[in-house]
């Protein structure tokens, strides 16, 4: 049995709003798990249903093979970390982290020393004396995780714990969280909408969309291998064909059977660009068109090529100054056999997958 399983869980807000939709996951000892998805898809609720601070409507959650619904929440040893810093102004950095320790009536010495292991796990252990206030908010977010682990909790939860940081930030403290997590190796359910975060710093990922779980895997899994519609959309950029004459012919270039296939997609990456009339490699098709965009992003290019089967991105890799392209320029786009992803009309992935 894994350490941490939620099995069929719902919530219902009011009188029919399903927040959690059947929504099942484990997760094992020492493990950084990652709910994505969109705004308002329920990972908070289910975040605070394993919390306790809501109750859910039906379902089962255990952690280390005991019911967790029937233990209130401040008994649940789950250390918490949410989006606002939490800190206490008028309490110094020390104090702040000690503060979980307080009810549980730990002795003042190993306060003292739990503390100060904690602050220098997150690297504030210069820092105790200090009043939050004269603190950068990466800082204050340190304090929130010094906090949560303080506590030797059986289990982490971090609800968006890096949105209101700057972006180089968010990305220092984002692997510094993980560094932290695996050395502290807690099991940890961490929150965000940010697919690229999620990528970097996961052991897997549960994509959630509406109250249901689309897909569980691993970061590689996830982007390299989607196995739905939404996952491969949410997670990376998707060129979707039009169907039609141009598609069928691609698709019967390449060998692709069409049978039970409502949509046919490529990632940008996975597409190369030639001089309009050259030969196309083996095992590919071409599909000519007209350049409409050419935008240079320094490690990679975005070409976007008006095609009869749809306006593609193509994306290109260390493009360097020679592979600028012009609007109205003639190309073709190169489309390798291995490239397309079918779905069908439920958004299924379909056919060879990996
Ligand atoms: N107490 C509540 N009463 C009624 N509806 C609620 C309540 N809490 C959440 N909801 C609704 O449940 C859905 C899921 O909310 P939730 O907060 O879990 O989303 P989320 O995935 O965390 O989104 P975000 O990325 O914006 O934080 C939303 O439609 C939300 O409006
Ligand atoms: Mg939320």
């Amino acid at each position: 049995m894994s350490y941490l399983t939620v099995s069929n869980a719902t919530k219902q807000f009011g009188q029919s709003f399903m927040a959690l939709n059947g929504v099942s996951v484990a997760v094992e000892r020492g493990e950084f798990f990652t709910l994505l998805g969109p705004s308002g898809c329920g990972k908070t609720t289910l975040l605070r249903s394993i919390a306790g601070f809501n109750d859910l409507t039906s379902g089962e959650i255990t952690l280390n093979g005991a019911n967790l619904r029937v233990v209130p929440p401040h008994q649940r040893d789950i250390g918490m970390v949410f989006q606002d810093y939490a800190v206490f102004p008028h309490l110094s950095v020390f104090d702040n982290v000690a503060f979980g320790l307080k009810p549980r009536k730990v002795p003042a010495a190993e306060i003292k020393t739990r503390v100060t292991q904690a602050l220098d796990a997150v690297r504030l252990g210069a820092l105790a004396d200090r009043l939050p206030a004269a603190m950068s908010g990466g800082q204050q977010q340190r304090i929130g995780l010094a906090r949560a682990m303080v506590i030797n909790p059986q289990l982490l939860l971090m609800d968006e714990p890096l949105s209101n940081l700057d972006a180089k930030l968010r990305i220092e403290l984002r692997e510094e969280i993980r560094d932290i997590q695996k050395q502290v190796d807690i099991a940890t359910i961490y929150v965000t909408h940010d697919q690229e975060e999620a990528l970097a710093i996961s052991d897997r990922i549960c994509v959630m969309n509406a109250g249901r779980i689309e897909q569980v895997g691993t970061p590689q899994d996830i982007y390299g291998n989607p196995q739905t519609r939404f996952v491969a959309e949410f997670v990376g950029t998707l060129n979707l064909f039009n169907p039609g004459a141009a598609l069928d012919a691609m698709l019967g270039h390449l060998g692709l059977s069409a049978a039970g296939a409502a949509a046919w997609a490529v990632r940008p990456e996975h597409l190369g660009l030639i001089a309009s009339g050259a030969t196309a490699p083996a095992d590919a098709a071409v599909l000519d068109g007209i350049v409409t965009k050419f935008t240079y992003l320094g490690r990679e290019a975005h070409v976007g090529v008006e095609t009869p089967a749809g306006n593609l991105v193509v994306q290109l890799a260390n493009p360097g100054m020679a592979a600028s392209r012009a609007a109205g320029e003639k190309v073709s786009v190169v489309v390798p056999q291995s490239a397309p992803m079918a779905f069908d009309a439920e958004g299924q992935r379909l056919g060879r997958k990996g």
